[in-house]
């Protein structure tokens, strides 16, 4: 199939599943993401952060991608991942990207709308849907106080506000995640979540996904989450799988068996993922 929107591929009410996102950085992980997703028969949305771009370059993921989607019979979205250089976001639309991601959530709150606004406008007269952030959501660096993280979670009003000035079609609250392995039990806080679920009509999207447990998978799909962002999980699952071959075949030299261990284990963690992406006691 050709390539859709994210926005297609979202609703702003989850009726107990949610979309995966994976973060891809090479064609091993596009093609475990993208057969993982077709065994299942569910939608994905395959995503590529800067760093993985200036890796592997846009053409050559944009190109994989599409190569992968039309392979299978599932709808596939392709979207750069926390974008905030514009030059590379235009060459993302350039080469086929179908939804963006704009992240300004670092900046004040005006010069976000701003930003945010101006790259709604680019992408839309592309046909491209944008996801953007507001708040901050944490990062494996972070080692802030309870006031501040509190001051960083997204404010429901003025989620509102953003919404309504920018355009947006996605919208990425900060309630409580952040990227990476979480050194405690993260907090998330549902109610706020809740709130900011009934008061804008845009799909929402849990940043930060990996190493949390089911229960609270579970709950922020509950709470009005309609896409789920895995990337850190996906670089364990990947790594592991090398290492673990490498263990058990300690002489072996060909790349091709080494990355296709990797592939497999990268495959079986996107399974398992998009398994518990969906709520059974909604009857999915
Ligand atoms: O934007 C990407 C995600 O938020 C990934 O976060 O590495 O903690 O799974 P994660
Ligand atoms: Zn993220």
């Amino acid at each position: 199939m050709a390539l859709v929107t994210a926005k297609e591929l979202l609703t702003p009410k989850p009726q107990g599943r949610a979309v995966g996102a994976f973060n891809v950085h090479n064609m091993e992980d596009v093609q475990a993401v993208i057969f993982a997703a077709e065994e299942m028969g569910t939608p994905v949305i395959v995503m590529a952060s800067e760093s993985a771009l200036k890796y592997a370059g846009v053409a050559f993921i944009a190109r994989l991608v599409q190569t992968a989607a039309e392979q299978v019979s599932i709808p596939i979205a392709l979207q750069l991942d926390h974008g905030q250089d514009l030059d590379l976001l235009k060459a993302c639309i350039d080469h086929g990207f179908t939804s963006v991601m704009i992240d300004g959530s670092r900046l004040p709150f005006e010069e976000n709308v701003a930003v945010t606004r101006e790259v709604v406008e680019l992408a839309h007269a592309h046909g491209v849907s944008v996801e953007a952030e507001l708040g901050r959501v944490g990062g494996k660096e972070d080692d802030i106080s309870v006031a501040a993280h509190e001051a960083f979670l997204t404010d429901p009003d003025q989620a509102v506000e953003f919404v309504e000035r920018t355009g947006i079609d996605v919208l990425a609250p900060a309630i409580g995640t952040a990227h990476g392995l979480y050194k405690g039990i993260p907090k998330l806080d549902f109610p706020r979540l809740k709130e900011i679920a009934s008061k804008v009509d845009v799909p929402l999207v849990l940043h930060g996904g990996s190493d949390l447990s089911v229960e609270v998978l579970h709950e922020t799909i509950r709470s009005g989450i309609s896409k789920i962002n895995i990337g850190t999980d996906l670089k364990y699952a990947t790594t592991n799988g090398i290492k673990a071959y490498l263990e058990e075949n300690p002489a072996e030299f060909e790349p091709r068996k080494v990355f296709a261990a990797a592939r497999e284990s990268a495959r079986t963690l996107v399974l398992e993922k998009l398994r518990l992406l969906s709520i059974p006691e909604h009857g999915n």
